[in-house]
């Protein structure tokens, strides 16, 4: 839970006057203070590294040129994966990618996807605008896809139009390690070893797009792949070593959602030896309408505003979904998976509608940070999220253009909190103050703490405030800080975005912190996400 006390600051907003160019006078809002209590002798729960997973499904460029380039494309390339989408990726320690959909995972038939490149049928991508699926991106190129990144794999059967039979023979294909006729075929086609599958999404979306299905109904169908769909790797006996996971409800927190999410944790109450899951996804974008017409550049504070307000929505709906499972496994057995979250706006112009292209700007950076702060704070439930997506589609890391790569202001923020990795949740009490444009009164500051295995702490503070610096100043307990050092994400307007001509105008820097005493103090830009290490 959010450690905020509602107390009223009353720090006072003062108006300084700095003298800066020639002998230009400019105004400028001196810092307000806010107070944080850091008490690293509290120990939550484990923030699992899962929650900052991936999701890369076949959508526009998200695979096809966003990842696979084929091996004889003169875009460097190691078996057809581009070089310089995995040195990135390599960098934000991607713990697990989700793939092949979304919506695409339910019209995916695995036997199209392996052997000879030349064989494999080229069909259609009826969810994402009709457009030709050559299948050369299949589970073997899947596969060496992560373990050129070191990531493992969050596999969504297809329930909407396959069957228990064609799941089962895929894990059989991918992790058994007999010599069965499926795996001396997964042998013939390259791989003798087993494959790790660390996730099993069984189904996606299955309410909507995974078939239009009532809870009852795929309540029924989750029974029976739960229990015929299984992993054979020998490595993998243990059941909690791929965890299945169960389509959960939408973003929302209505009666259509929570009947949902009722239905399936009630009859997993009562589960026995046959079925089981381990996990239970939740979906919900940031969105405003969804033919949108809010645009991912040149817009100003008033959407930038309340496309964060929109974002704060998960704090309440992973609440009541939370709620729900509490009441039925009190243990917290059955995790809890946003395995897809992130900003939806409008298609870029002059792109495919049915690509889902957008452009990511600092408020995206934001945005980021405060969904990835609540799910911190959900840590004891929320064990794994999935952003949409990986690359060049939604809230993406990564845009490509042919040979050109760019990282996103959401990649760098992935990149600033990886040190929160499997640490350990510490908890925070402050007075977030508040920000208002508007209609639109928003907390103005958000922060987590956390404890990695070598003692340091780590501490992330998010000035939402896009026109007002301000002071933190944080009061640690239960460890005697000895150096501080971070960095700063910001940039000059809440749309900066980074292009292909300009990679470098959102990026991470320096930021200068001082520890004295027991406090650490940094003054934080308007509209900007810091992370510091505070070493004992
Ligand atoms: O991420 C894009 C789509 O959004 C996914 O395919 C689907 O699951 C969701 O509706």
């Amino acid at each position: 839970m959010a450690q905020r006390r509602v107390t009223v600051l009353t720090g006072l907003l003062v108006l300084g006057l700095l003298l800066a160019g020639a002998g230009r006078a400019v105004i400028a809002l001196a810092a307000d203070r806010i107070e944080l209590a850091v008490d690293a002798s509290k120990s939550g729960p484990k923030i699992d590294r899962n929650i900052f997973g991936q999701f890369a499904e076949h959508l526009g460029t998200g695979v096809y040129e966003g990842v696979w380039v084929g091996a004889s494309s003169p875009i460097p390339n190691t078996r057809g994966i581009r070089n310089d989408v995995v040195a990135a990726l390599k960098a934000l320690k991607v713990p697990n990618v989700r793939w092949p959909g979304g919506c695409f995972a339910d019209d995916y038939h695995w036997r199209k996807g392996i052997g000879p490149a030349d064989k494999r049928s080229v069909i259609l991508n009826p969810s994402w605008g009709g457009v030709t699926e050559s299948n050369a991106f299949g589970s073997h190129e899947f596969m060496d896809f992560l373990g050129q990144i070191g990531s493992e794999a969050y596999l969504s059967v297809n329930v909407g139009s396959g069957t228990p039979q064609e799941a089962s023979e895929w894990l059989e294909y991918l992790t058994t390690g007999q010599p069965t006729t499926l795996g001396k075929e997964r042998a013939a086609n390259g791989h003798a070893a087993p494959f790790k599958v660390a996730y099993l999404g069984i189904g996606n979306e299955s309410w909507d797009c995974g078939g239009n299905m009532t809870a009852e109904y795929y309540l029924s169908q989750l029974k029976i792949y739960s229990r015929f769909v299984r992993n054979f790797n020998p490595a993998q006996q243990d059941r909690n070593q791929m965890l299945k996971i169960a389509v959960g409800p939408g973003g929302g927190d209505e009666p259509r959602w929570t009947q949902w999410t009722e239905t399936i944790m009630k009859a997993w109450q009562r589960h026995t030896w046959s079925w089981d899951i381990d996990g239970l996804s939740l979906h919900n974008y940031t969105v405003i309408d969804w033919v949108s017409k809010y645009k991912s550049v040149g817009f100003g504070e008033a959407e930038y505003s309340r496309f964060l307000k929109a974002t704060l929505d998960m704090e309440k709906i992973i609440g009541t979904h939370s709620a729900i499972m509490d009441r039925y496994d009190p243990q917290k057995k059955v995790a809890l998976l946003v395995d897809e979250w992130g900003s939806w706006y409008a298609p870029l112009p002059g792109s495919n509608p049915a690509f889902l292209v957008q452009q990511n700007s600092l408020r995206d950076a934001v945005l980021a940070a405060l969904n990835l702060n609540i799910f911190a704070r959900h840590a004891d439930r929320v064990r794994g999220a999935n952003i949409a997506q990986m690359v060049n589609v939604l809230q993406a890391m990564i845009l490509t253009d042919k040979a050109k790569m760019v990282l996103t202001p959401t990649y760098h923020v992935f990149r600033m909190y990886v040190p929160f990795q499997d640490a350990t949740f510490v908890p925070v009490t402050f007075d977030a103050g508040t920000y208002t444009h508007g209609d639109v009164t928003l907390p103005r500051t958000d922060a987590i703490a956390a404890k990695d295995a070598a003692g340091v702490l780590w501490l992330a503070v998010t000035n939402v405030d896009p026109t007002r610096p301000v002071d933190i100043s944080a009061r640690l307990a239960g460890i005697s800080p000895r150096t501080v050092t971070g960095e700063t994400l910001t940039a000059g307007a809440v749309d900066s975005v980074n292009t292909f001509e300009a990679p470098g105008t959102v990026k991470p820097k320096p930021v200068s912190a001082t520890v004295q005493g027991d406090q650490v103090s940094v003054t934080l830009e308007p509209k900007s996400v810091t992370v510091l290490a505070i070493r004992p």
